[in-house]
């Protein structure tokens, strides 16, 4: 039968091994702490209520050891969260407490997607990784097409199963077959296919203030019956006016792209200065900007998407939006755009 100075003796032996536990919560499971509680209903009826309490005693001190020790871990060292991301800087001022702000572009494409939107059309998104076939084929640039090279297609080492390599991208044009096919049903309810695509874009360029791998484009596309280039014009003016806020004039220029037939380069009259100024950075005087590839969706384009270019027709178009933006907001170099340079993002 155990007695206080069993307790004692038990109390004293965890009390020494303490800084030995690595987790200090081992100690409460210990085997003498547990045979302690155990062992009172074994203790003579009349010492019961004193033993009790002492092991009762152990107990809760060993309880409110361990939450002080607990208490103690939880006291981590401060983390500086005040370190500039630019290390280099002399000044760190560029951490500011401000929250960050939508880039200009995400918020261009925002507004160019409410005016089409208002206008009937869907938006949808690109991809960043695509394939031949819908980079060139689905488009009538069959394999070994001259026009293929004028893309600086960037494409990757790796093969897909025709053992053809991946694509970044270096047109919205991708996404034509995509959303001729989504849509096609509507097309025998009577109802036109009228979709943009505003995303990214790469190609291999030689950078230069004019010139990024990475741009954006907005893609659209809109198939009916009895669709001829009077609609393309209307359209693609209606929506520049909208978005520069002005009258415009439109010159379309012939131009060839494999799919569309007939292909046009399209430009406005330049949203700065009219013509007017011989020293525009934006016309250089000549009164025009060229802004935009479009044309009559070719017929080889709707047969791959088993649309029948006999009983339908459309038009398709492709507009940079850096350059939009950049005349929009008179931004003289594309590259700002990607140099997460805070000082000109914060203009926006
Ligand atoms: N994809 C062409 C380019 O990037 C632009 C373009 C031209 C798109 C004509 C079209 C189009 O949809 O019909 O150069």
């Amino acid at each position: 039968m155990k007695t206080l100075a069993d307790i004692a003796a038990v109390r004293d032996n965890l009390l020494a091994r303490f800084e030995t536990f690595e987790d200090k919560r081992e100690i409460l499971k210990a085997q003498e702490l547990k045979d302690l509680l155990a062992s009172i209903k074994d203790v003579a009826p009349e010492d019961r209520r004193a033993y009790g309490q002492a092991v009762n005693t152990l107990s809760q001190e060993l309880k409110a050891k361990v939450a002080a020790e607990l208490d103690k871990e939880v006291e981590l060292p401060p983390i500086d969260v005040t370190a500039p991301m630019d290390v280099n800087a002399a000044i760190p001022s560029l951490l500011h407490s401000e929250n960050g702000s939508i880039h200009p572009l995400m918020q261009e494409i925002a507004k160019l997607s409410d005016i089409f939107q208002r206008m009937g059309f869907v938006v949808e998104e690109s991809r960043e990784i695509d394939d031949q076939y819908h980079m060139f084929e689905s488009l009538n640039f069959p394999k070994g097409h001259p026009a293929r090279d004028d893309y600086d297609t960037f494409m990757t080492e790796e093969k897909d199963a025709a053992g053809d390599p991946f694509i970044a991208p270096a047109h919205t044009s991708t996404m034509q077959n995509r959303i001729l096919k989504k849509y096609k049903a509507d097309l025998e309810n009577g109802e036109a296919i009228a979709a943009v695509v505003p995303d990214r874009t790469f190609r291999n360029e030689d950078l230069d203030a004019r010139h990024e791998h990475t741009f954006y484009q907005v893609e659209g596309i809109y198939v009916a019956k009895g669709v001829h280039a009077g609609m393309l014009i209307a359209t693609l003016q209606k929506f520049l006016e909208e978005y520069y806020g002005k009258k415009l004039d439109v010159r379309v220029n012939p131009f060839y792209f494999p799919f569309t037939e007939p292909s046009f380069e399209f430009a406005l009259s330049c949203p700065f200065c009219g013509g007017t100024n011989s020293d525009c950075k934006v016309c250089s005087g000549e009164g025009w900007v060229e802004l935009l590839g479009c044309g009559m969706i070719h017929p080889n384009v709707l047969k791959a998407a088993d649309i029948d270019p006999n009983e339908y027709t459309g038009f398709a178009f492709g507009c940079g939006i850096d350059r939009l933006v950049m005349m929009k907001h008179n931004i003289e170099d594309v590259r700002h755009f990607e140099s997460a340079k805070l000082d000109f993002l914060r203009q926006f």
